[in-house]
């Protein structure tokens, strides 16, 4: 099949996104270009901010690739304040950002989700009602899900981090703390709940293939979700992944298999809402605008206390931009503006999948 016939469609079948994560050189341009259409189209030139806060690493998990996973000794363990991620949000409110993500470490205890129920009411109450919240505290039992939704979180980011069962074994130990099927129904309670979904997977993992990739956006077309993020796998020395190294692509190559990704999201489902992931920026100084031009509309500047930062490490040359400052916000601002994007103000920016769903 012709790739502008192929570019048209709006169904894909499983050999075809393999394809199109594929494409390299010209065709490759021809995807991006065609993912930029459709995202301007269907969701508009707009991008929304959502101010990143993670408010703690400590973590019960032990991904094999991830930073702050529980075993790493090196991580000195924060937990932010009540003050400190107040702060935090009253900033991304008097900028106008439509929403925060409170972001941390797994914990189910009592004490941890009596604590996200608090800062939830605090945080509405500073805005008068008005911020949205976004949480990404894992799993957790559809009580607590429904908890924090009662007290004011609307959407949830649970990344499956990756879709196809053996290669999630792969990198995650195979325990019944990090069991595949919880994940997966944990996305249902999500849904379940009345959350706005978002959900994600890393790119260029050890073991992974297209075929896997391509099953990823097949996932996230079954499980209906409203938003993704997504971002090239960066080894981390401190973990037991780093010993495939040797066998991973290029950053150049994992960044640009990033980019393919989300043009081909893009496609096929054309009304989410896609966050330009911080992780394209540890290998890209200009990772993230790069990848509003090819198909996001959402980016999530990092609101995390600055002593905290160099803590939340989940990956080699994680970026620890100060972008809570008012002169490093206009920079990523008028940048944005500079490749002809408006920037959203002060709305939720819901994702156009949720409100028809609904
Ligand atoms: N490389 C890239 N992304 C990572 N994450 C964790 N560790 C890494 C890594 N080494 C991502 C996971 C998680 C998100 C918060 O950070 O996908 O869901």
């Amino acid at each position: 099949m012709e790739l502008s016939n192929l570019l048209s469609k709006t169904e894909f079948a499983h050999e075809e996104l393999a394809f199109l994560l594929s494409l390299k050189g010209e065709e490759r341009q021809a995807l991006w270009k065609k993912a930029a259409e459709v995202k301007n189209a269907v969701v508009g030139s707009n991008v929304y901010f959502r101010g990143l806060v993670e408010f703690s690493n400590i973590c019960s998990k032990d991904c094999l690739y991830c930073g702050i996973r529980k075993s790493n000794e090196k991580v000195v363990r924060y937990k932010a304040t009540d003050d400190e991620i107040l702060d935090s949000c009253r900033f991304a409110w008097e900028n106008r950002f439509g929403s925060v993500v409170l972001q941390s470490g797994e914990l189910s205890s009592p004490a941890f989700v009596k604590r996200v129920d608090n800062l939830l009411k605090k945080i509405k109450q500073l805005s008068n009602n008005e911020l949205g919240i976004t949480l990404s505290c894992g799993e957790q039992t559809l009580e607590t899900y429904r908890r924090w939704f009662e007290s004011g979180a609307h959407r949830y980011l649970l990344r499956i981090e990756a879709s196809n069962r053996e290669l999630y074994y792969k990198i995650h130990p195979d325990t019944p703390a990090h069991s595949f099927e919880k994940r997966v129904e944990a996305l249902q309670f999500l849904r379940e709940t009345g959350y706005q979904v978002g959900t994600g997977v890393m790119i260029g993992l050890p073991f992974q293939t297209l075929d896997d990739l391509a099953g990823d956006l097949l996932f996230f077309k079954k499980m209906d979700i409203d938003m993704c993020g997504m971002g090239p796998y960066i080894e981390h020395e401190h973990t037991p992944l780093f010993a495939h190294r040797y066998f991973l692509q290029t950053k150049q190559e994992r960044f640009e298999l990033a980019l393919n990704m989300i043009a081909a999201l893009r496609l096929l489902m054309p009304d989410i809402n896609i966050a330009a992931a911080t992780a394209l920026e540890a290998i890209d100084p200009n990772g993230r605008k790069k990848a509003l031009k090819v198909g996001a509309n959402i980016i999530m500047p990092n609101l995390t206390p600055c002593d905290y930062r160099k803590e939340y490490f989940l990956y080699e040359d994680k970026p620890v931009l100060l972008e809570n400052s008012v002169e490093s916000l206009n920079e990523l601002k008028s940048n944005i503006i500079d490749v002809g994007f408006e920037i959203g103000k002060g709305e939720w920016g819901d994702s156009k999948h949720f409100r028809h769903r609904k």
